[in-house]
């Protein structure tokens, strides 16, 4: 055993999909239990007013390899019960993968992309397993954070006017992530690439429908368009697998963005979707009337380091590296920076480095993995609204290596 250290608190801003960065409490190779038995202690603050009231928006996200790292983090008893997040939890994901791929136009299968055994969870699910027996301070929005003199201590201070004081503050508040601002200014700002994105949930109340719609693949199911769209269905929810009626589906679409367009609209949609081969165009001429259309920006911002104040701030999931969804690899590294964090955080508490040490490492590995992952989406976003150039692709002329396969698809 190491020496007692002093005890360390650390205020976590944010509680979305990076709650398991509470994970600073359980698991990784069986012998790190409950760090905060060992002298770790948290706080998650989070602007939502309460748990019942949490952003009701939803959508899937795949955790592919991503999946490994999961299992490090989260207790066992909970990792067992990963599948319970799952869009389809009676599907036993295959290994390897497939993401079937089509010309948007005409239906035509284009390639049937390789991926690693993955799970393609529900945000909403996902989070409520992931915070099982978590305590989370609602209606807490962070607005401020000063460095105090003692070199030892921040302070986050709350909309409220109330205040916190720990030894460590980590930014997870997301996209528009206000502790990124306080560090980075103006230059702080997600920037954003010029395409329109729509997402919505529709449950047909009908099965030959659900069944023609669910056709190319129980999960997901990618399309291209000639026209510059990329097109997109899965499965969100299986209320009842034998009674395809009940069925809940995600669908995407972008395209490139138009000045003056009126995004958040059906019938907007339904005109893109004139010109979609099946099940494309079915599966969104079927949407009904008065079906919530949301549109989201796609946004992204490159990493880069930062002063930590001696070990004092951090960023991690979304708050560190906004990037474009199509590749699917956001929370990937949402979970891989909450390994890196508790690992380098275990050296720490073992007395193996400084805590200022294992802050100024894990910002080193985060910014230099995610920071390659962000300008990859982009890219990869740019090329899958660009017909000539994702035909010759590597990733549709040829095969090649799994990771790089799955890296180069999406979701
Ligand atoms: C349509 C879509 C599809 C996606 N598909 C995939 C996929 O297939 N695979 C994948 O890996 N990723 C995917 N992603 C990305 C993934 O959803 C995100 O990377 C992940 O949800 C980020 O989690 P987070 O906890 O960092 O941020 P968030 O989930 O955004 O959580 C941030 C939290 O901070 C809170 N907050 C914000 N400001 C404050 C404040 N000032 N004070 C206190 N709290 C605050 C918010 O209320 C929120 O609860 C997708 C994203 C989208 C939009
Ligand atoms: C805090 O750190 C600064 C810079 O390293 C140093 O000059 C100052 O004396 C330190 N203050 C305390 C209270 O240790
Ligand atoms: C949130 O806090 C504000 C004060 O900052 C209070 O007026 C409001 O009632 C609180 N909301 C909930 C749901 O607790
Ligand atoms: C997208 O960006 C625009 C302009 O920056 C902004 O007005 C709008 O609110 C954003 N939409 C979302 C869903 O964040």
């Amino acid at each position: 055993m190491a020496e007692k250290k002093d005890p360390f608190h650390v205020l976590i801003i944010g509680s979305g999909m990076v709650v398991i960065l509470v994970t600073l409490r359980p698991a990784i190779n069986d012998d790190l239990y409950y760090v905060e038995q060992e002298g770790i202690s948290y706080a998650i603050y989070e602007s939502e007013p309460s748990a019942t009231t949490y952003r009701p928006r939803e959508w899937g996200m795949s955790v592919q390899w991503g999946l490994p790292m999961l299992a490090d983090c989260l207790p066992k008893e909970l990792f067992d019960r990963i599948y319970t997040a799952a869009v389809d939890p009676n599907f036993e994901p295959p290994d390897p993968g497939i993401l079937p791929t089509y010309n948007g136009e005409t239906g035509e299968l284009m390639k049937n992309i390789p991926l690693l055994r993955m799970y393609r969870v529900s945000r909403r699910r996902f989070r409520k397993l992931c915070s099982e027996g978590i305590d989370v301070q609602y209606n807490k929005t962070f607005t401020e954070v000063t460095y105090d003199d003692d070199n030892s201590t921040v302070t986050a201070v709350f909309q409220d006017g109330s205040q916190a004081t720990g030894n460590l503050l980590i930014g997870a508040d997301g996209v528009k992530s206000k502790v990124r601002e306080s560090i980075f200014g103006e230059e702080g700002q997600a920037l954003s690439v010029p395409y329109s994105a729509v997402n919505l949930h529709v449950c047909y109340n009908d099965a030959d429908k659900a069944r023609f719609v669910r056709q190319g693949h129980p999960i997901m199911t990618m399309g291209m368009h000639p026209n510059g769209y990329w097109q997109w269905i899965s499965i969100q929810e299986v209320p009842d697998p034998d009674n395809p009626a009940t069925w809940v589906f995600q669908l995407q679409t972008t395209w490139h963005r138009k000045e003056g367009e009126q995004v958040d609209s059906l019938a907007n949609l339904k005109a893109k979707a004139e010109t979609m081969g099946e099940p494309f165009r079915s599966a969104n001429l079927w949407i009904p009337e008065g079906t919530k259309v949301y549109s989201n920006n796609l946004s992204y911002w490159i990493p880069r380091p930062w002063d930590t104040h001696k070990g004092r701030v951090l960023l991690a999931g979304d708050a560190a590296h906004p990037m474009t969804f199509q590749r699917g690899q956001g929370l990937n590294h949402g979970i891989a920076d909450s390994r890196s964090l508790v690992l380098k955080y275990k050296n720490a508490q073992e007395g193996k480095t400084s805590y200022e040490e294992a802050a100024e490492a894990y910002q080193a590995e985060m910014v230099d993995r995610a920071g390659e992952e962000v300008r990859l989406s982009k890219e990869n976003t740019e090329m899958l609204h660009d017909w000539e150039r994702m035909a010759n692709s590597p990733i549709m002329q040829r095969g090649g290596h799994p990771r790089e396969q799955q890296q180069s698809s999406k979701p």
